[in-house]
């Protein structure tokens, strides 16, 4: 499982991230490293190193909002949904659970900071639409008790801010070790 997951990430280097500049592969590891700068535990650094497997490893006509809807087939779910079972049985629970927030965790921002929704780039206010779009106050107050919320939000800002063009990061296998510890059981 380790060496298809790696495979599936290196061959994510050649595919662009929904409507961003930046590759799958490269947004992956923005988003991972800028969780390790932060201070964030392994469990959270894997969360956000994986949190897109449902946009690049999967079947796609499993997926609808990837930005390719033509290919979506008639049981199609989010990216997020299909990602967070993809790996639901080899990461930790709190994992998973944060790759299945990671769209609603946007839905959240939208409704709870007033300029969240003015930050977010075009292609993510397309895909906001695709999820749901803004969260209802039932649905906020729904969410905030949730103790991994704070988790999935922290992952969702990491996930805005790693679409820079050229940003120098670790390469894809430094994280290797993380994900053999995983995935090879
Ligand atoms: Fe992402």
């Amino acid at each position: 499982m380790a060496d298809r997951l790696l495979d599936a990430m290196a061959r994510s280097a050649s595919r662009l991230y929904g409507g961003e500049a930046v590759s799958e592969l490269e947004h992956a590891l923005q988003c991972a490293e800028l969780a390790r700068a932060a201070g964030a535990d392994e469990e959270l650094q894997l969360a956000c190193l994986l949190h897109d497997v449902g946009r690049y490893a999967v079947d796609p006509s499993l997926v609808f909002d990837t930005g390719e809807p033509s290919r979506a087939g008639p049981h199609a779910r989010g990216h997020h949904e299909v990602g967070a079972e993809l790996l639901a049985p080899w990461v930790p629970e709190r994992v998973a659970w944060c790759v299945r927030a990671h769209a609603d965790a946007k839905r959240y921002l939208c409704a709870t900071e007033p300029d969240y929704f003015a930050r977010l780039s075009a292609a993510s206010r397309h895909t906001l639409r695709l999820q749901g779009g803004v969260m209802t106050a039932v649905e906020v107050a729904r969410l905030a008790v949730h103790p991994w919320l704070p988790d999935a939000l922290a992952l969702r800002r990491w996930d805005d801010g790693a679409k820079v063009v050229g940003k120098a990061t670790r390469p894809l296998s430094a994280w290797a070790p993380l994900i053999r510890r995983c995935f090879d059981r």
